[in-house]
């Protein structure tokens, strides 16, 4: 496998489309990318991943958003609302409390449907145009249901999503719902959704849009590139650490790819590359197993349960690509509790930054691998908030203050304020 972080520069094969191809993490196999649906390797169906025989450096991006870094992805325009370009927060007393040199908050729930779903779909749904597919689908916890219905609707084409019943979220289930997507409520776990999805793909039944899907990872890829592009700014070096919530591993597998990129174009020294710490919820950690046990592959959980629904996930389909990222870069992962998750949305909140249980997570395991001294004081962090607070009302609703009914009167509003 040559997912460490000094492999060589790449060189196109034959079957490149302008620089660009896809190729096994495995064996190496190359394919052209956009000529037949193809989700992993014909010869050994390990994961695949987009190559370019040309990479950027910081210079050549312009612009804002997603496409800004139309030089490090597949083709040049997407179908596109306008997504990334999103937030790099301050939060100073949060800051204080960790008692760290510098935290900032990438918040992605400011993405047009408030996840950081949409800067793979914008890229994703681009190239099953490319491809000339009509239907695309996808499992989901609840985001990836909800950018894949805008941006299959924004790009004209039928969606369809298979999401665990009872399990997701009320804002999500809403968004999938109003941008038109056939949404089915499956008796079953994600795990089970993806299961299926995976089997209709297979037989052409629709085109594949999960993070299994290797173009969707390269949109997501820019998190990445704006994080660092942010901290360039501000502090004049890149991120010590990068924390964010794991459940597939897409994006913990997408920014170790836009790094090692990096260091191949010679635009980021390889001891520079920040440490990739992924946090998942005690009910649904897989990852973190795997990584506590020294293994190269997550065991499937059967039985999974978190408050943290978006991350309700027990067989991590992107750890093959995540696990080395992790490793290489001299990262951890680990996992925290459901009161500790709410506890950390709660202390987002109290910065003026509103995000859902499972963006929380992040926050939480940057806390205790912080108490534990796994994270120094010394240390410049980003932490990555994945969704919006607005996606999950009812835990948001739950983790703060009730309403207080009062009369209708001045006189009684004041004698309850005092009481
Ligand atoms: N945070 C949120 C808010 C998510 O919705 C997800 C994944 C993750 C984190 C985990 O990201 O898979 O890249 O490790 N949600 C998917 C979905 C599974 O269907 O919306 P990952």
């Amino acid at each position: 496998m040559s997912l460490n972080l000094s492999a060589d520069r790449p060189t196109a094969p034959d079957d490149a489309d302008d620089g660009v191809w896809l190729e096994c993490i495995d064996c190496g196999a190359t394919f052209a990318p956009f000529d037949d649906v193809r989700y992993t390797c014909d010869d050994c169906e390990s994961l695949l991943e987009v190559r370019y025989d040309d990479l950027p450096t910081f210079e050549d991006f312009e612009g804002r958003g997603v496409w800004r870094y139309a030089d490090a992805l597949p083709l040049e325009a997407g179908v596109s609302v306008r997504e990334g370009a999103t937030p790099l927060y301050e939060a100073p007393r949060l800051e204080d409390d960790l008692g760290l040199e510098a935290l900032r908050i990438k918040h992605e729930g400011m993405n047009p449907t408030g996840s950081f779903k949409d800067r793979g779909m914008t890229v994703g749904v681009a190239v099953a145009r490319e491809l000339g597919v009509d239907r695309l689908a996808c499992a989901s916890t609840g985001n990836t249901s909800a950018a894949l219905a805008a941006y299959g609707s924004r790009g004209g084409m039928e969606t369809l999503v298979l999401l665990p019943a009872g399990k997701v979220a009320a804002g999500k289930i809403a968004q999938a719902s109003l941008h038109g997507a056939r949404i089915l409520e499956v008796d079953g776990n994600f795990d089970a959704c993806l299961d299926i999805v995976q089997e209709l793909a297979g037989r052409g039944e629709a085109y594949l849009l999960n993070s299994l899907n290797p173009f969707r990872l390269e949109g997501q890829k820019t998190i990445g590139l704006e994080i660092l592009e942010g901290f360039l700014a501000d502090y004049g070096a890149v991120p010590d650490r990068i924390v964010l919530p794991v459940g597939n591993a897409g994006n913990t597998a997408a920014l170790y790819k836009a790094f090692r990129e990096l260091v191949q174009a010679g635009a980021l020294e390889e001891s520079e590359v920040p440490k990739l710490t992924g946090v998942q919820a005690d009910g649904a950690a897989p990852m973190v197993e795997a990584i506590e046990n020294g293994a190269d592959e997550t065991r499937r959980w059967d039985d999974v349960e978190t408050r943290a629904t978006a991350i309700r996930i027990g067989n991590p389909v992107n750890a093959p690509k995540a696990l080395p990222g992790i490793r290489e870069t001299g990262g951890t992962a680990v996992a925290v509790s459901d009161d500790a998750i709410t506890e950390a949305q709660r202390a987002l909140a109290g910065e003026g930054i509103g995000v859902e249980p499972a963006s929380a997570a992040s926050v939480a395991g940057l806390r205790k691998l912080r108490n534990e001294g796994i994270v120094g004081g010394d240390e410049r962090v980003a932490c990555l908030t994945t969704g919006h607070l607005l996606k999950d009302p009812d835990a948001a609703a739950a983790a703060g203050n009730d309403p207080e009914p009062v009369p209708a009167d001045t006189a009684s509003v004041l004698e309850h304020l005092e009481s």
